[in-house]
């Protein structure tokens, strides 16, 4: 379910392993097998979790993912004008006004490079131990919207729909959870009522029932009653994104049913049921303005969101802004960045959209600029392509070094994700 961060052992003495973190302290950590199967020496490279050892990894892995995560960069300290140094510093000591965030969004060259180092040494700050891995099952494209920016608008009769039904999402998630050791999915459609409360219920009290695993929702805005059904099923999260903070560009993007005020109040009344509640925004919507994107992270923080879910639009065929122009990545990252700051311990899972702009080195920039968790992809391969809420959406391959190394099948990882769950929605 969860990364932890290798580190390289120094010294062995009997069952004590003294290992180098990436920060070059040294902690001991222990071995809890008795009979010693594995054999560990100084220079080997081990992930350990709450001082315990758990598995040896390979010096090439060990090195790619504290590479990846940006875990063996150096404080930077470029040139920066006084009255950045200062507003790094208020950001530091949780108080950024609006106006501070905007100039922060606006940096560019170093002082952009400063903010995300910044942000990056905060997230290894707080999160010395661990990334986490979730996963993610699209299990209908059917959507009744027609929100302007997204390709499963009802209005698209270009796209090839699809339904799975109860049985194969729950075979999938089943995969997910028994095969490659997921602990966290999220279930994931356009807002589509084919699916009854009931059926919702049964889906989620149906993987439950089958396996140890955190449900997370993620079917638009329904009814409230719904959610209170599927918490009583067993769903714990709710995903579900104010996608802009601007109300009048809210009604630009959502012309036709969907109110603003009400999907603010729908993301509160979640967080009062007792929900982990994933929200956010997208960044480079046609006519939105550094402001709006600053107001974005404001209302971010006031929400109290448990998990960010924020990422830059990417332009999509079929669709009224089919001609626009996608988000700005820098923008994205500076958007992590600032997150990063208001909220220390939030989680921020990279997404695919900031992936698909740049699907080489997004993923690694986003976690240098303070993301700490991945959302991978788990709809079965014949349906995936038809979940086009934009083109071209990257895809990670089965088996890469995260699912090897951070998805492992012993339910020790799963207790240490409800323990974290139940400290985060209090
Ligand atoms: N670009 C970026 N994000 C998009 N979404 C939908 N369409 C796009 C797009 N073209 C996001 C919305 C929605 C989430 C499921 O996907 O924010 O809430």
């Amino acid at each position: 379910m969860c990364l932890t961060i290798p580190a390289q052992v120094r010294k062995v003495q009997g069952d004590k392993i003294f290992v180098e973190q990436s920060d070059r302290k040294i902690i001991e950590i222990w071995n809890p097998d008795p009979d010693r199967k594995v054999k560990i020496k100084s220079g080997d490279w081990v992930l350990y979790f709450n001082g315990f050892f758990q598995q040896k990894i390979e010096e090439n892995d060990a090195h790619e993912i504290l590479d990846m995560l940006g875990m063996m960069l150096d404080e930077q300290n470029p040139e920066v004008s006084p009255k950045f140094k200062k507003t790094i510093d208020k950001a530091r000591h949780g108080d950024l006004k609006r106006k501070d965030i905007i100039y922060l969004l606006n940096s560019n060259g170093s002082e952009k490079e400063f903010l995300l180092s910044q942000a990056n040494e905060l997230r290894k700050k707080y999160i010395k131990e661990f990334i986490c891995i979730h996963g993610i099952i699209e299990f209908s494209n059917h959507c009744q919207n027609d929100c302007f920016y997204c390709g499963l608008r009802a209005d698209n009769s270009k796209l090839t729909r699809y339904r799975m039904d109860t049985n194969e999402i729950i075979e999938t998630a089943k995969k997910a959870v028994k095969e490659r050791g997921y602990k966290l999915l999220v279930l994931q459609s356009g807002e589509d009522y084919f699916y009854t409360d009931k059926m919702l219920a049964e889906i989620v009290s149906g993987i439950k029932k089958e396996c140890r695993v955190f449900i997370f929702i993620s079917i638009g805005e329904r009814d409230i009653e719904t959610y209170r059904k599927l918490k009583k099923a067993g769903a714990s999260g709710v995903l579900i994104r104010f996608e802009t903070s601007n109300p009048i560009l809210f009604k630009k993007m959502h012309p036709y049913g969907k109110d603003h005020e009400r999907r603010l109040e729908t993301i509160k009344s979640l967080k009062g049921l007792g929900y982990f509640v994933a929200s956010g925004s997208i960044s480079g919507l046609p006519g939105q303005t550094v402001r709006d994107l600053a107001d974005d992270l404001l209302t971010i923080k006031e929400l109290k969101v448990n998990m960010i879910s924020m990422g830059p639009f990417v332009s999509c065929d079929n669709t009224p802004l089919a001609k626009n122009k996608s988000g700005d990545i820098d923008m994205s990252l500076k958007m992590i960045s600032v997150a990063r700051f208001l909220m220390p311990k939030v989680r921020i899972p990279v997404v695919t959209a900031l992936e698909t702009l740049d699907p080489k080195r997004g993923r690694k920039r986003a976690f240098e600029a303070g993301a700490n968790a991945l959302m991978i992809n788990l709809t079965p391969k014949e349906h995936r392509r038809k979940y086009k809420i934009y083109p071209g959406r990257f895809f990670e391959k089965e088996g890469s070094i995260f699912e090897r190394y951070g998805l492992n099948l012993t339910d020790e990882s799963y207790k240490m994700l409800e323990k974290r769950i139940r400290e985060e929605i209090q």
